[in-house]
């Protein structure tokens, strides 16, 4: 990578480390740094000419992808990459392929994502949980690690008491063995989730049901017969209700690790931090302090003896590094959970679960319409299945009106239908930083002209047919021909994506990667404006863009395949 390479050239003039911008505004160069800045403001000397010295001396020799170096403004460095090395970038695409931007870290990341709650309805949350997690997970492998995706869904804790009480008292009391099995078996999510709301509407006239509901939870923890058959089926339906959303969304999660599966795990846990008076008993529950850090202490056991949430992530942790040993834990969930991870991460620490491992919570902000709240707590839910089916008849609408898809068989608009409208949604949120929230706005998820997924697989539709269409593609950019501002700034970008994937994979961006791939497929469509391909002024030119068009289909197809995006050839 380019700015490796500058950042050890910097280091054998002057010995320091320097960042790298890359200037929006190709006068600026195509890298640029201040390091020339910080050192004379250091050393009480005149900037410019400290990096007039500094560029001086600089040993370029065997640098061959540098072409000029300028001294800038009140003292910049600004690096212009050769036309060789231009012409290098679009070759090692061509070669590269699906692989142009890969890497080889030899490391290992244990990727947590999607998580939904059983018994509730798969929200818009978990929807966001979902995209990110796979986002990240995706954008990890392709830097070469090996990755451990899991979903660790809540099957577990005093919530499900609720339902069983439910179930038994609302629907199986008094029928007969039959008639419950039928019950339970033709079950639905809609069945629970009107359950579960029912729960929370009675329990404020009768405060007893709490209690029941505790009972309830007790006798699934104690592995009573019933609790644990009732238990069974609602985690079937749910399950299969996440499954249809998993493969609406394309998406793959290599391990189901639920709560559940910790429920034996925990004893040992608390054992643990007994061992080590790490944890106290306080009003009868039994808690683990922070001293020296500003947390609020984590109950590891309630009063009445029951595990809780912290526990189960604790027994979690020390699995999951026991048996994968990662370089690093990323967990992804909303941002009401900020303080319970930094408990988790911080007793992981203590107890000495973690050591040497890097653990990151990546959290995201909510899901809102213009107006507001996209759902509300009483029962009036979104239901995501309905949501994505929407995405996809309007996306069906587009395809209907366009001349582009004409051909296309019904299968095959059924196909590109869901690409566009399920890539909108993904697009949708991560075109912004996990943290932040965002917009639900049809227009803007499906807008051909903006901001959005289909504008970008619009353009690799528009690069694909160009390619289609030339008789004969060129092996190679050609040397002779003298690429025009639109093109150097293709270059330029189609450049940046190495770095790019590396800079959202370090920061849990994949933000990074939408902001790229919207700028690669504007500028194409600038070039597109102002150049013709096909009928291109000389043999040169055509055969030069052919190339170029080629690099932005691939690099397009690369960054996209990134977010889980898919790239239809017409559309
Ligand atoms: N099921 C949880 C929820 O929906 C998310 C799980 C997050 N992961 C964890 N290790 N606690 O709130």
């Amino acid at each position: 990578m380019i700015r490796e390479e500058l950042r050890k050239l910097i280091w054998k003039a002057v010995n320091e480390e320097v960042s790298f911008e890359r200037p929006e505004n190709p006068e600026h160069g195509d890298y640029s740094t201040n390091i020339a800045l910080v050192l004379a403001k250091k050393q009480g000397k005149d900037p410019r000419q400290v990096a007039e010295t500094l560029v001086s001396s600089l040993d370029r020799r065997g640098l061959d992808f540098l072409g000029k170096v300028e001294v800038a403004g009140p003292g910049f460095i600004n690096f212009f990459l050769s036309r060789k090395y231009f012409l290098k970038v679009l070759s090692s695409i061509a070669k590269e392929k699906e692989k142009y931007g890969s890497g080889k870290e030899r490391k290992r990341i244990i990727v947590e994502y999607s998580s939904p709650n059983i018994a509730k309805p798969f929200g818009v949350g978990h929807l966001r949980s979902t995209l990110i997690g796979q986002a990240l997970y995706n954008l990890y492998k392709f830097l070469g690690y090996e990755c451990i995706g899991i979903n660790y869904p809540g099957d577990w804790g005093t919530p499900h008491g609720k339902i069983l009480y439910q179930l038994s008292e609302k629907l199986l009391k008094g029928k007969s063995e039959k008639e419950r099995k039928e019950i339970l078996k033709s079950l639905t999510p809609q069945d629970l989730e009107k359950l579960y709301v029912g729960f929370h509407e009675e329990a404020q006239q009768d405060p007893t049901m709490e209690e029941e509901a505790r009972i309830w939870f007790k006798k699934l923890e104690m592995k009573d017969k019933e609790a644990r058959m009732i238990w069974e089926h609602i985690r079937r339906v749910s399950m299969e209700e996440f499954e249809r959303i998993y493969s609406f969304l394309d998406v793959h999660i290599d391990y189901l690790i639920g709560e559940s599966f910790f429920e034996g795990k925990m004893k040992e846990v608390v054992e643990d931090f007994k061992k080590k008076g790490l944890a106290h008993e306080s009003h009868g529950a039994f808690i683990v302090p922070f001293p020296g850090e500003a947390l609020p202490p984590a109950m590891l056991l309630k009063t009445d003896g029951a595990t809780t949430y912290f526990t189960r992530d604790l027994a979690n942790m020390k699995y999951r590094i026991q048996r994968w040993k990662p370089d690093i834990i990323a967990i992804e969930t909303g941002n009401e959970q900020i303080l319970h991870f930094k408990q988790v991460f911080s007793a992981s620490k203590l107890i000495g679960y973690a050591t040497k491992e890097k653990l990151v919570h990546v959290f995201h902000g909510l899901y809102r319409t213009q107006e507001g709240k996209f759902s509300t707590r009483k029962g009036q839910t979104v239901h995501l299945e309905e949501v994505l089916r929407e995405a996809i008849e309007k996306a069906s609408a587009i395809i209907g009106q366009s001349e582009t898809a004409r051909g296309l068989s019904p299968e095959e608009k059924e196909k590109v239908a869901r690409a566009i409208g399920i890539g909108g949604m993904k697009y949708n949120d991560l075109i912004q930083h996990p943290s932040g929230d965002i917009i639900f706005d049809w227009a803007k998820i499906l807008n051909l002209k903006g901001n959005s997924a289909a504008y970008i697989q619009y353009t690799f539709a528009r690069c694909r047919s160009i390619l289609k269409k030339a008789e004969a593609m060129p092996r190679n950019a050609g040397d002779a021909y003298e690429f025009s501002k639109e093109e150097t700034e293709i270059i330029r970008t189609l450049n940046a994506f190495p770095e790019v994937a590396r800079d959202a994979a370090e920061r849990f961006s994949p933000n990074l990667v939408a902001n790229f791939v919207f700028d690669l497929a504007q500028k194409y469509n600038l070039f597109y404006g102002t150049h013709s391909v096909l009928q291109a002024e000389t043999k040169e030119a055509k055969e030069f863009r052919l190339f170029l068009t080629q690099a932005v289909a691939q690099v397009i197809k690369n960054s996209l395949s990134l977010l889980g995006i898919q790239t239809p050839e017409r559309m």
